[in-house]
């Protein structure tokens, strides 16, 4: 949150960039909607223009927050990358992306483990038609939808298999079967507590 704004995400950058030893950053991305995200994204802005930067994007921008940004902003955002998996579909929110061209990224989709994903027997099911398992249908469907996705694993057999999503594709009647498990709110973060947001800003309240 200490980098939200202009000066704040100039010097993070420097600071990343020292760090990863590397002259120029293919993505950099806005954490979330808060403090001074204006502010910040000058900063992008400019680092953007200067080359420094291949693409620079948010995370977390709900739709009326991206569509306010959307009409504010000089370079408009590449990627947005909001919680995205079966569990939580924002179908609305890919829409609005659309429209604006931003590309959607999920983060979270596996919904972190959360729903018991790895052993759905709706996904798993559709996995053993094509020798895929149930992680591995869940990043393909949200491919389908448009969807960049970055799974994250400690283990080198679930990255390999995370990768190996290209061979296959899902019909649409397995797409369908897929839309019922929404339940239209993240049970991670909830970014509209003010709680939450107020924790960010480092005041805790009970
Ligand atoms: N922008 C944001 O606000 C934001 C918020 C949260 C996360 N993120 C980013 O999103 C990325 C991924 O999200 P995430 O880590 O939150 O959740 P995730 O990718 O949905 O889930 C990660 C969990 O899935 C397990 N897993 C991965 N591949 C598997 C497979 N093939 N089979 C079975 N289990 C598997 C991992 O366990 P093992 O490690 O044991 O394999 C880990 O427990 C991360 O890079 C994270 O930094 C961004």
């Amino acid at each position: 949150m200490s980098d939200s704004s202009y000066e704040g995400a100039k010097k993070a950058f420097e600071n990343s960039l020292q760090k990863l030893g590397l002259e120029y950053l293919d993505l950099y991305l806005l954490h979330q909607p808060m403090g001074d995200y204006y502010g910040a994204w000058r900063a992008l802005e400019e680092l953007y223009k200067g080359g420094r930067i291949r693409a620079i994007g948010i995370c977390n921008f709900y739709p009326h927050v991206l569509a306010d940004f959307c009409e504010t902003v000089e370079v408009m955002p590449m990627v947005n990358q909001v919680e995205l998996h079966p569990f939580f579909q924002q179908t609305d929110a890919l829409s609005l992306m659309k429209e604006y061209e931003v590309q959607p990224e999920a983060w979270g989709p596996f919904a972190e483990g959360k729903h018991g994903i790895f052993t759905d027997p709706v996904l798993t099911e559709i996995g053993a038609k094509y020798g895929k398992s149930a992680a591995q249908v869940a990043l393909r469907w949200n491919v389908q939808r448009g969807v960049v996705v970055i799974p994250k694993s400690t283990h080198r057999d679930r990255m390999e298999q995370n990768f190996d999503i290209w061979n296959f594709s899902l019909t649409e009647d397995e797409m369908k079967a897929i839309a019922p498990f929404d339940i239209g709110h993240s049970e991670i973060v909830n970014h509209f507590d003010p709680n939450f947001v107020r924790a960010l800003h480092g005041r805790f309240v009970k």
